[in-house]
């Protein structure tokens, strides 16, 4: 089974594929970046033993969303994917419901097209 998992280089992203893998699902990781570093990517081949495949992108981007989730046959998604920190999301509370609530609503508009 082919699972995305959003936040794939984040830290819960990244354990959840950690065990996953080890669970024997195939995963691919989509990250926009924004919160993580590409080197979690081979910190994660060392532990799991297998080359990671990852997608840069943000879960906005409905359109990249959609080819990638018929490119790589998923069968499901795992979306942890978002900003987090509670004294920014007090200052820039539109940028964290843009981030946030319209990345939910876009990778939900993907995944039916899929
Ligand atoms: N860390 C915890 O202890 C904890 C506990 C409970 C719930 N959570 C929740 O789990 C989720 C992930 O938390 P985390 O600790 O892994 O945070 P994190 O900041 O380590 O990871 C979040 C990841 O999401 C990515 N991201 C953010 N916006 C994106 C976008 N628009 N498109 C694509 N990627 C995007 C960031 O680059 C980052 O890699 C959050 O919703 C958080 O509230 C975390």
């Amino acid at each position: 089974m082919n699972v995305l998992l959003t936040d794939g280089t984040g830290y819960i992203g990244s354990h959840t594929a950690v065990v996953l893998s080890q669970l024997g699902y195939q995963i691919v990781l989509y990250d926009n970046l924004s919160n993580s570093s590409k080197s979690v990517l081979e910190k994660l081949s060392q532990i799991t033993g297998q080359q990671i495949r990852f997608i840069n992108g943000d879960v906005r981007d409905t359109e990249l969303l959609k080819g990638r989730l018929a490119a790589h046959h998923i069968d499901a998604v795992i979306h942890f994917a978002g900003l987090k920190a509670v004294g920014e999301s007090v200052e820039k509370p539109v940028d964290y419901y843009a981030n946030n609530v319209q990345g939910t609503f876009s990778l939900l508009q993907a995944m039916q097209s899929a």
